[in-house]
């Protein structure tokens, strides 16, 4: 394999993982980041992010002399390939916001080594990188799309055993390049014009958001009719065309990704005429699903979905928006906590990712370190994050300090193991309540 001298622009979770997978890999890479502090950390060795494995790759980069991080833009100059890992957060109007991203283009065209080839592997929009070579002109400079497929907590593992990797480029050379970069992974390969690549990021995003939405809503539809989702699902799961990934009904899906990129991929269908109804139909639904939980709390712990959770006490299970991050961006149990604060319940919160001290700009919930403060005197326990270790807690414990056994548990974690005999009504979703007494 070809060892390049790669540059990363942006050292956050998509541009970090990157930097440290492709020195992994045999690269030598410099990583640039704007905040000094960030820098100095990383230089350090030290990871400000919760990813399995990337501190480890980090230190091993650093010490073998492939990994670098700096503040200095003109470091990229020897580079053969850089990869911009900027962010593209939502814009005001939905679309996704490409300041960052545009406003270095001016710096990179003095920068950047005759036949360098520029690599957007953050999300972008249909169009970017034709967008991005305007306004470079630096026509010897290749734009190729190639956009990451990093889940939050796998980022490692994804990066370096990707299901498939997307290189979108009308310069075969160049394609060519970013391809053999990945070498030493075994996923298949394939290459398309940028236009494909970049949409095709958005469409296993929405695809992904509607599954999720389908299953929340099959979810409901189970309470109704007495099904229980986790036997539909599971049987759905078993079709091969189906799979069994993705069919865990919860509090509505959220993250740094996943609304984003609906929210883009509908403005940039609206933008070329197209009326993609099933996509607003699936964000519709997840603003639904997270109204439909905090009516089910209120029926649970106020006697009806119209009952006051004035002054009524609430131990909430996980803020994170899924388990194995300490990512909070868009995290349902956040917005769901907020309602409930909002009409007047009393929140205490513990995550094993987030600290009690600081509260991370949470002032409404009360964060303890401690899972079994949260159950102390409250009238009924929300579980909304699936960490694993919840199950282990020990319940019956827990049952002894709340005021009423009440589990409300939208990831349908806990189990009638995990609750046997210790008095629990345990209220998932989609599935029939049980009750231990
Ligand atoms: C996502 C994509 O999966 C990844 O490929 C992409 O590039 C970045 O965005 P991530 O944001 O880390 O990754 O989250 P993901 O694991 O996809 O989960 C998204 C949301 O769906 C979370 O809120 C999660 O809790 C929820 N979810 C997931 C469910 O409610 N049920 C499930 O069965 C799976």
């Amino acid at each position: 394999m070809a060892s390049r001298r790669v540059g990363v622009i942006g050292a956050g979770y998509v541009g970090l993982t990157s930097a440290a997978c492709l020195a992994h890999l045999g690269h030598d890479v410099v990583c640039v980041e704007k905040e000094t502090s960030k820098v100095d950390l990383l230089a350090a060795g030290v990871v400000p992010i919760a990813e399995p494995r990337l501190e480890e790759l980090v230190r091993q980069g650093l010490a073998n002399g492939r990994l670098r991080f700096t503040t200095t833009r003109e470091r990229l100059a020897s580079a053969e390939v850089v990869l911009l890992c900027l962010p593209t957060p939502m814009g005001r109007d939905g679309a996704a916001d490409l300041y960052a991203l545009e406003s270095i283009m001016p710096t990179l065209a003095s920068i950047l080594a005759p036949g360098c080839v520029l690599v957007t592997k953050s999300t972008v929009p249909v169009g970017t990188a034709g967008r991005i070579a305007e306004l470079l002109r630096r026509p010897d400079v290749p734009v190729v799309s190639n956009p990451e497929f990093l889940r939050e907590g796998h980022a490692v593992q994804d990066f370096l055993s990707p299901d498939r990797i997307v290189v979108g480029s009308a310069a075969p050379e160049a394609a060519t390049r970013v391809a053999e970069l990945y070498t030493g992974t075994k996923a298949p390969v394939l290459r398309t014009g940028t236009a494909s690549a970049e949409l095709a990021k958005y469409a296993s995003n929405a695809f992904l958001a509607m599954k999720l939405s389908y299953v929340n809503v099959l979810a409901e539809l189970c309470e109704r009719v007495g099904a229980d989702i986790t036997d539909v699902s599971r049987t759905m799961g078993l079709d091969e065309r189906i799979g069994p990934l993705f069919l865990v009904p919860g509090p509505g899906w959220g993250g740094s990704c996943l609304p984003k990129d609906t929210s883009a991929l509908l403005n940039a269908a609206d933008a070329a005429g197209v009326d993609f109804e099933l996509l607003r139909a699936t964000v519709r639904a997840n603003a639904r699903q997270q109204a439909m939980i905090v009516r089910k709390i209120r029926d649970a712990v106020a006697g009806s979905s119209a009952g006051s959770l004035q002054g009524i006490r609430i131990g909430l299970l996980g803020l994170t928006f899924k388990a194995g991050t300490d990512d909070l961006r868009d995290s349902p149990a956040i917005a769901i906590a907020e309602e409930l604060a909002a009409q007047g319940a009393l929140l205490t919160a513990y995550d094993p990712r987030v600290p009690a001290t600081g509260n991370r700009g949470l002032p409404r919930i009360h964060v303890v370190d401690d899972p079994y403060l949260v159950a102390k005197d409250a009238v009924a326990v929300v579980l909304l994050t699936e960490w694993p270790e919840f199950r282990e807690l020990d319940w019956a414990q827990l049952a002894a300090v709340t005021d009423r056994a009440v589990v409300i548990d939208t990831r349908n974690l806990l189990t009638d193991e995990t609750l046997g005999g210790t008095g629990f009504t345990h209220i998932g979703v989609g599935t029939p309540i049980s009750a231990d007494s």
